[in-house]
């Protein structure tokens, strides 16, 4: 419990933050400022340029936040928003918190399609709608089809799309290509679960412990859905279609080895700015 006399300004309920937080975070101030200043709709600049008066009704909140975040709920959830390629998503515990490395798969997606007109693309495992909404708004018009098997995860995309004013990307809930038959695209891009929950330290549970199971582990040493994506994606790509793949930091070469069993040609491996492998492509030829 905060001691009310203790706490009349924004710089006291900072510290007390601050404090519960240090166990937890390796930015706890600034942890607690982007709290603050979200609960009183303030840069938090502010924070260090003027005495800011604190209500009752917004400490009582700040500290039910600095309790939650203690217990692992990440900032996104908590705030319910993340910035991603500089754009800010809404985000809900349905869907997994955006990843920097994501941006890499976007990067490399826009690199291969950047000259073409109306690229159709099929994204599996939207979640927040991330991929698929900075691809619309960076490609020439792009088809885009954005899927997922949690209609709670696209319920979320369907409102960033909203937000962005963007009309035309067809959400569907499917699991994987179960909603599909003949259709043909150019790019099939996905970040699909790949982490193996048993290989996991109790920190890194904490840290992503309350995001949805179904967003971040797959089976067989978190490579299941990689495997399932890989063996099946040719039969829904034009000759020289592309796939594209996020996967883990030790799944680029078991990737590889599918891709190539898949009959995958020009397979290419990316890695992120620590130098680690996180995504590959490469394309399929009909015979
Ligand atoms: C790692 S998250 C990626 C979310 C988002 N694209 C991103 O990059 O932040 C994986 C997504 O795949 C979805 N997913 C898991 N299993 C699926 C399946 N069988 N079919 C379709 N989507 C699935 C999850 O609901 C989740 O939204």
């Amino acid at each position: 419990m905060i001691e009310e006399s203790s706490l009349r300004n924004a710089e006291s309920l900072i510290r007390f933050g601050t404090e519960k937080l240090s166990s937890i975070s390796d930015v706890p101030r600034l942890e607690a400022e982007v709290l603050l200043s979200n609960l009183l709709k303030i840069n938090p600049i502010k924070f260090h340029t003027e005495d800011i008066g604190i209500s009752p009704n917004v400490m009582d909140k700040f500290e039910s936040m600095i309790e939650s975040r203690f217990k692992g709920i990440p900032i996104a959830y908590l705030i319910g928003k993340k910035e991603f390629w500089s754009l800010s998503f809404e985000i809900n515990s349905s869907v997994l918190v955006p990843r920097p490395e994501t941006e890499l798969l976007i990067e490399n997606a826009i690199e291969l399609l950047k000259d073409q007109e109306s690229p159709k693309i099929l994204e599996l495992g939207t979640g927040s709608g991330i991929v698929s909404i900075v691809l619309h708004k960076e490609l020439l018009s792009p088809e885009i089809t954005a899927t997922d098997i949690s209609s709670e995860a696209l319920y979320v995309a369907k409102n960033n799309a909203h937000k962005y004013r963007i009309t035309d990307i067809n959400f569907l809930v499917s699991d994987w290509f179960s909603e599909f038959k003949n259709e043909k695209y150019d790019l099939i891009i996905s970040n699909p679960p790949y982490v193996d929950k048993t290989k996991l330290s109790n920190e890194e549970l904490f840290s992503i412990g309350m995001e949805p199971d179904i967003a971040l582990y797959s089976e067989n040493d978190g490579t299941s859905d990689l495997e399932f994506i890989i063996r099946n994606s040719s039969m829904f790509l034009e000759h020289g279609g592309w796939l594209m793949l996020e996967h883990g930091y030790d799944q680029a070469d078991y990737c590889m080895r599918e891709m190539r069993t898949a009959g995958y040609s020009k397979i290419k491996k990316s890695k992120d700015i620590q130098d680690i492998p996180r995504t590959i492509s490469g394309t399929f030829l009909n015979e």
